[in-house]
């Protein structure tokens, strides 16, 4: 393992994995740019850590101001080894009954703010050839399907698609790329973060049902932000580092058992998939249909 010390530029750092990983960081004798929309919010970490600590201010759907924080960050600690996409946040509603504004206006939170930090950080990796981008996307953006959470979830699976393309770019700039993909964690997510919409009856088997399993789960999620933060700050001082990390014990499983649904299916269609091209025997018999 490479024990460098190393300097992060990390978003939402007010509460939740934002703050854990933030003092990981500090912890581990690394510098942070720690940005927030209140960055005052970020004083007792100052006070705790002096000036490896930069509070930035900045809300990530600003594309203006994702630049002077980057700007700013740059200035003072000279490069950016670990950036991190983490501001994000969830509301409920069933599809049918969602306001158009607010599945677009968590979209400019949880994608566009990716979207536009990113962009605003391409030119100083590319500069220093190096370093780490690390999108906090969700279980919910590898697996989905979680009903309620469709902006949320269309927003992570949009995060994934747009790494994989910011990989294929800039890897020649020897920029690396990691996805992160929890399970549920004890921060504010669930909490005062997420607006609950009314859950009209006939949605109460779906979205109800997902909106009481999220937040009344009795002691609270099942993941520790601190122990999530720890890993990560180790695993961005590795020279391997994944291209997806599922991180918590369902996280795990899910995203495995995900990969196994997929390529069972992908299987079972495999021939009717390439009897669509020219070149390929064509009509082939298609697997047995489900009885009525
Ligand atoms: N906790 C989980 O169970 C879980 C699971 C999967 C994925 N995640 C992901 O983990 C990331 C962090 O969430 P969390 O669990 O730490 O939730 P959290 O405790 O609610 O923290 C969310 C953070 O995002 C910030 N934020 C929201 N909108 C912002 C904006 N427009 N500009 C800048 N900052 C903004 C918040 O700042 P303010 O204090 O100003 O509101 C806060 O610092 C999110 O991307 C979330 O989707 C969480």
């Amino acid at each position: 393992m490479d024990t460098t010390e190393q300097t992060w530029f990390i978003t939402g750092t007010s509460r939740g994995f934002g703050r854990t990983l933030t003092r990981a960081a500090l912890r581990a004798g690394d510098r942070v740019a720690a940005t927030a929309r209140r960055p005052e919010q970020l004083a007792d970490l100052v006070e705790e850590f002096g000036d490896r600590i930069l509070p930035l201010a900045l809300d990530v759907t600003d594309p203006a101001a994702a630049r002077a924080a980057l700007d700013g960050a740059h200035a003072r600690f000279g490069r950016i080894d670990v950036l991190v996409n983490n501001a994000g946040y969830a509301n409920v509603s069933p599809i049918e009954t969602t306001e158009d504004a607010d599945f677009r206006t968590q979209f400019e939170t949880n994608f566009w703010g990716v979207y536009h930090v990113t962009k605003a950080a391409i030119p100083l990796l590319r500069a220093q050839q190096g370093g780490l981008v690390m999108q906090f996307s969700s279980v919910g953006g590898r697996v989905g399907g979680s009903p309620g959470l469709a902006s949320y979830q269309a927003a992570k699976f949009a995060i994934d698609g747009f790494s994989r393309v910011l990989r294929a770019e800039t890897a020649p700039f020897g920029v690396k790329v990691l996805v992160v993909e929890p399970s549920g964690f004890r921060t504010d997510w669930a909490g005062s973060s997420m607006t609950v919409h009314d859950v009209p009856a006939a949605y109460a088997g779906t979205v109800g049902a997902m909106n009481t399993r999220m937040r009344q789960s009795g002691a609270g999620a099942a993941g520790d932000p601190v122990r999530a933060a720890e890993i990560l700050v180790r695993v961005a001082k590795r020279r391997d580092v994944p291209e997806h990390l599922p991180i918590g014990a369902y996280a795990a499983e899910a995203s495995i058992a995900q990969g196994r649904r997929l390529l069972a299916e992908d299987t079972r269609w495999r021939e009717v998939a390439r009897s669509a091209d020219f070149a390929e025997a064509y009509p082939v018999p298609f697997p047995a249909d489900a009885a009525s």
